[in-house]
């Protein structure tokens, strides 16, 4: 899908907006960890990335669609290099990030966007965990920013907001929906239509599949693969999460000193991971866990 997506993506995010919304508490998290070198995996075009190098950090980012990165490496020629910054992009999925990059060389871990749905299975979850864990060095910061897919599910949100877009005489709409398929996964499908002046619509329809994430399953995957002090919010300007309403589910966790090996869990992680489902079955796992600190409302951060 991003393959040929990534030259609309810029166009689709209206990144002003985002930014402005976003940055004020990615780095106020990135500043309680002291926080100077920063990975983006599934970075897309680049512009966190971008934004924060031009904020001081070291910023490296990457992504599985060599599209995107080559989109990613044109925004930085336009947006930094003039201003004597390098942001390294690599092509690296989830799952070959600490190989691409190396072990332990980060400070903290950015996965925004929605990105880590894009895994299918538990499996496939699990390894990406583990080598964003890799990334980290002891005490780093892993911060990721999925849709409230708890949600989604028990809503039935199959639409999400249109976003229009106009260059000149070109006029851009993308529409975006899912199908909620027998297997418990998405399909996630963009449509995009494009008229030029007085000229008819072109449409053009892109699919992907996704796992919609439920709290209750990523937030056991993340103390099994050695992220502790795990707290959430319904969106990154940092309101309260709450399951039934909130737009993002937004998740903070830091790298333990050590890590067992997986399977042997210690008693504390093996007993959380069955606390995550009761508590959220209960109702009360929002409650104790998400409510660090709320900021204004801005819906712009939330990725609908
Ligand atoms: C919706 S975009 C989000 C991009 C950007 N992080 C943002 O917040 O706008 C999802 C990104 O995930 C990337 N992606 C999908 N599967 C991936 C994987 N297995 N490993 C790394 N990136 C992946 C896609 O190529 C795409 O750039």
């Amino acid at each position: 899908m991003y393959e040929d997506f990534n030259a609309d993506y810029d166009r689709f995010v209206d990144w002003q907006a985002r930014l402005a919304a976003e940055l004020p508490f990615i780095e106020r998290q990135l500043q309680a960890v002291d926080a100077r070198r920063v990975l983006d995996a599934a970075c897309g075009t680049g512009m966190h990335a971008l934004a924060l190098a031009r904020r001081g950090y070291a910023v490296a980012g990457a992504d599985l669609s060599a599209g995107m990165i080559e989109r990613a490496r044109a925004n930085a020629a336009a947006v930094v290099a003039g201003e004597g910054m390098r942001v390294r992009f690599e092509v690296a999925g989830f799952g070959a990030l600490a190989q691409a990059f190396g072990a332990g060389g980060f400070d903290a871990l950015l996965c925004l966007g929605n990105s880590l749905p894009h895994l299918l299975s538990p499996e496939a979850l699990a390894e990406a965990l583990d080598d964003f864990a890799a990334c980290l060095r002891p005490g780093g910061l892993l911060l990721v920013q999925n849709r409230n897919f708890d949600a989604v599910l028990a809503g039935g949100e199959r639409w999400m907001s249109p976003q229009a877009h106009r260059e000149g005489d070109m006029e851009r709409v993308f529409l975006r929906f899912y199908d909620f398929e027998p297997d418990g996964r998405l399909t996630f499908n963009m449509v995009v239509l494009r008229r030029q002046g007085a000229q008819g619509w072109e449409q053009r329809v892109r699919s992907t599949r996704l796992w919609p994430m439920r709290q209750a399953e990523l937030m056991p995957a993340l103390e099994a693969a050695g992220f502790g002090e795990l707290a959430c919010w319904g969106n990154l300007a940092g309101e309260p999460f709450d399951l039934r309403d909130s737009g993002n589910l937004v998740v903070e966790g830091r790298r333990r000193g050590h890590k067992e090996t997986r399977g042997q869990g210690d008693t504390e992680t093996r007993g959380r991971e069955t606390q995550w489902g009761a508590l959220v079955e209960m109702g009360v796992l929002d409650r104790i866990r998400c409510s660090k600190s709320a900021a204004s409302a801005m819906p712009a951060t939330n990725i609908r």
